[in-house]
């Protein structure tokens, strides 16, 4: 198979989860965020919390994106607390992460995270699509895990549609730790190639190369760069280390 991904420019999304929570804090992060997507081939994304979404909404072109950590699988209607799609899109949300493993640790399905990919869909946005297992057991029926999560989004999606999707692998035991206990990007190129061939099976065969599969979990300034190089990956999901301005920018370094 040939690899056409690792020569466009790493997507580099940054999920502030509840870590950012002054619109004060917000816009400092923020800043950082713009001045090293300034310097760097990357695409940098960025994944407020709802309540911090309208701050960057409508602003003037800007070279970061503007993602949503979570969408509500209803439309308009009697939703009290939902963010619906449209709601996302006309803030000028253009990334929305789906089926994060906080969200399906609070009861989120691979049915529920469908319909909202297809929301997403519907309204023009690139869903990032999370999956991962919680534990590497020795049966690697982990693997089959991944296969259901990913099949369950993607099956139902029309043809045209299931090359959008961007698939972000998150190890759930190496969620929010530190560099060392990160997964190696030995491992991670193999999950790639693992998720890529998963993929194989629902796209026409010329778009399988292009898709795009990010790496989660603990990305940090130390290992950024072993696995821009040797993890095959497309880009990033950046938990903690993106709410720090100085450890997002050295990513975004590291990784470019
Ligand atoms: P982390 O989070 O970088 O803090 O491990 C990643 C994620 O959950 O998206």
């Amino acid at each position: 198979m040939v690899r056409t991904d690792i020569l466009k420019p790493m997507l580099i999304v940054g999920n502030w989860k509840s870590y950012v929570e002054t619109p004060e804090t917000a816009k400092v992060v923020m800043a950082a965020a713009k001045r090293a997507a300034m310097k760097s081939r990357a695409k940098i994304v960025i994944a407020p919390s709802f309540a911090h979404i309208g701050l960057f909404a409508g602003g003037k072109k800007s070279k970061v994106g503007l993602a949503a950590q979570d969408v509500s699988e209803m439309t308009a209607g009697n939703a009290t607390g939902e963010v619906s799609a449209t709601t996302l899109k006309r803030m000028g949300v253009s990334y929305v992460i789906v089926g994060h493993s906080e969200r399906r640790a609070r009861g989120e399905t691979d049915a529920t995270v469908s319909t909202k990919v297809t929301r997403v869909l519907a309204n023009g946005m690139t869903p990032i699509l999370c999956v991962g297992e919680s534990v590497r057991d020795a049966n690697a029926e982990y693997l089959q895990k991944l296969r259901t999560q990913i099949d369950a989004v993607i099956k139902p999606l029309p043809l045209g549609d299931r090359a959008k999707v961007i698939v972000a692998y998150e190890p759930i035991w190496a969620i929010g730790k530190s560099a060392t206990e990160a997964d190696s990007p030995r491992d991670v190129a193999e999950m790639m190639l693992y998720i890529r061939k998963i993929l194989a099976q629902h796209l026409p065969e010329k778009l399988v190369p292009k898709a795009v599969i990010l790496y989660g979990g603990s990305v940090e300034p130390a290992n950024a760069r072993a696995f821009a190089k040797e993890g095959g990956v497309g880009g990033f999901l950046v938990g903690h280390a993106s709410a720090d301005p100085k450890m997002f920018s050295d990513i975004i370094k590291e990784a470019s």
